[in-house]
């Protein structure tokens, strides 16, 4: 990347009309401006958090330069390119959010003769692109950076007020040897399971991206009708509730699942192209992602004509069942896996005395209801919907949940409609209902339990 790009891609603008150069309109357009706005913010509530996660994350890496790096923008096709968003470790430790310059660049330089235990191992720098002024030609001439094409930055001063940590001209920043980035999997690991527990503003900011969703599916819910008129009527549902996550935050936490009927089947079904017809269900799997870029992820079955079949009741009363059954168990101590496993024992009881799996002879443990739900139950949530990823197995799937955690409990039943295990009334139902859960001292809270669940509240609704 140069110092004059977002992004590390060759781009081909030979046929756009250029900006005029000549010495004359040089000294028009640079004179004559109002002096621009140099004011200082106030740090941001996210800034002494992101500190405190510098300090712990140096802390494992004393006397080495780390370099985390926010990302450039990814091209969609020739001169177009998505909407940026940085990197979650970098934001993460930066406090940066939909807000941030992309290509930044936060350096922990290890400070001299810091050793393990001292309070502090490394200083900050946060390299980023700041504004440049009305007397250089990137204002107007910089279609990818100029703040007529698009927008205003920052200044240095600016974003060291606002973030709390020193900043310094991207163009300053060298790379070293011996950095260590987020290709190196120590590296990464640590920076993922920094985030396993989250801090007193994560824990605020998940409850307002749960409550943004929450709107996003009340207003759902009323453009049922649309949806039921038009041809594509998944995309009603996706539109509605991405106008809600784009007014309520920076946009959604993944691409909105609006699954309607055998759609729901497809764990992940994006193309949300389908119709939605009365007796069917709406599977909607959807979260908001806040401008801080912490993300909800919640989802809801519900019947479009209001009222379920008595077949569809039956399999949205067994996930409602195994979700419940696995939130009971959540306290610290136990292990993440085992919400889990707490699940499946519901849902390995309903598929069994509704008859759908083989007869097991003695000592077969093949798990045959994995075949109508072959997900997992949990994941951690936060910045990333799948967060943490990065994390050792001992710190995830086997690691002992505590109090600060948020995860997801989020059980399903997908009956293919091509699958000659299951009577025909159960061919083409699928149900999730994904909640998401932050543990506390002695048990769990359901962040979302103010969106109706049991089969009569979703009838009401
Ligand atoms: N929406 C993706 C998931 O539930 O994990
Ligand atoms: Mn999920
Ligand atoms: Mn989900």
């Amino acid at each position: 990347m140069t110092e004059t790009t977002t992004h590390e891609v060759e781009i081909d603008n030979t046929n756009r009309s250029t900006t005029p150069r000549s010495d004359q309109f040089l000294n028009y357009i640079m004179s004559d401006w109002a002096e621009g706005d140099n004011a200082l913010p106030e740090a941001r509530e996210s800034a002494a958090h992101a500190a405190a996660r510098r300090a712990a994350l140096g802390a494992q890496f004393v006397g080495e330069r780390l370099v985390i790096d926010a990302g450039s923008m990814k091209q969609r096709s020739n001169d177009t390119f998505y909407q940026y968003r940085a990197h979650s470790a970098f934001s993460h430790l930066t406090g940066w959010g939909a807000d941030c310059e992309p290509g930044s660049v936060l350096v922990l330089d290890p400070l001299a003769g810091a050793g393990s235990g001292d309070a502090a191992t490394h200083e900050a720098t946060l390299y980023f692109r700041e504004r440049a002024g009305r007397d250089s030609e990137e204002f107007f001439a910089n279609p990818e950076i100029g703040e007529f094409w698009i927008g205003p930055r920052p200044s240095l001063a600016q974003v060291a007020a606002d973030l709390g940590i020193r900043t310094a001209p991207l163009a300053d920043f060298v790379a070293g040897d011996g950095d260590r980035t987020l290709d190196d999997a120590d590296f990464a690991r640590a920076a993922s399971e920094l985030r396993l527990v989250k801090d007193a503003y994560e824990l605020a900011e998940m409850q307002a991206a749960v409550d943004a969703t929450a709107r996003g599916f009340d207003e759902v819910l009323t453009a049922l009708g649309r949806a039921t008129a038009e041809r594509r009527g998944e995309r009603v549902i996706e539109g509605v509730f991405n106008l809600r996550a784009r007014l309520d935050g920076n946009t959604v936490g993944y691409d909105t699942i609006a699954a309607a009927g055998a759609h729901a089947c497809t764990l992940h079904w994006i193309r949300n192209d389908g119709e939605v017809r009365n007796g069917d269900l709406l599977l909607l799997d959807a979260g908001v992602e806040l401008d801080s870029l912490y993300t909800a992820d919640i989802t809801r079955t519900i019947p479009i004509s209001g009222t379920f079949t008595p077949v569809q009741r039956r399999v949205y009363e067994a996930v409602l069942e195994a979700a419940d059954a696995a939130r009971a168990i959540v306290r610290p101590g136990i292990r993440f896996g085992d919400v889990h496993d707490e699940a499946m024992k519901v849902i390995e009881r309903k598929t069994r005395e509704w008859g759908l799996t083989p007869e097991r002879a003695e000592g077969d443990d093949t798990p045959y209801h994995r075949r109508y739900m072959v997900h997992g139950t949990s994941h951690h949530l936060g910045l990333d919907v799948h967060d943490c990823a990065q994390a050792r197995r001992e710190m995830y799937l086997d690691g002992i949940i505590e109090p600060g955690m948020v995860f997801t409990i989020e059980p399903g039943l997908y009956f293919q409609p091509d699958d000659l295990t299951v009577p025909e009334e159960y061919r083409g139902i699928g149900v999730r209902i994904e909640d998401d859960i932050v543990v506390t001292e002695d048990g769990c809270v359901n962040l979302s339990a103010g969106i109706p669940r049991s089969a009569d509240d979703v009838e009401a609704w």
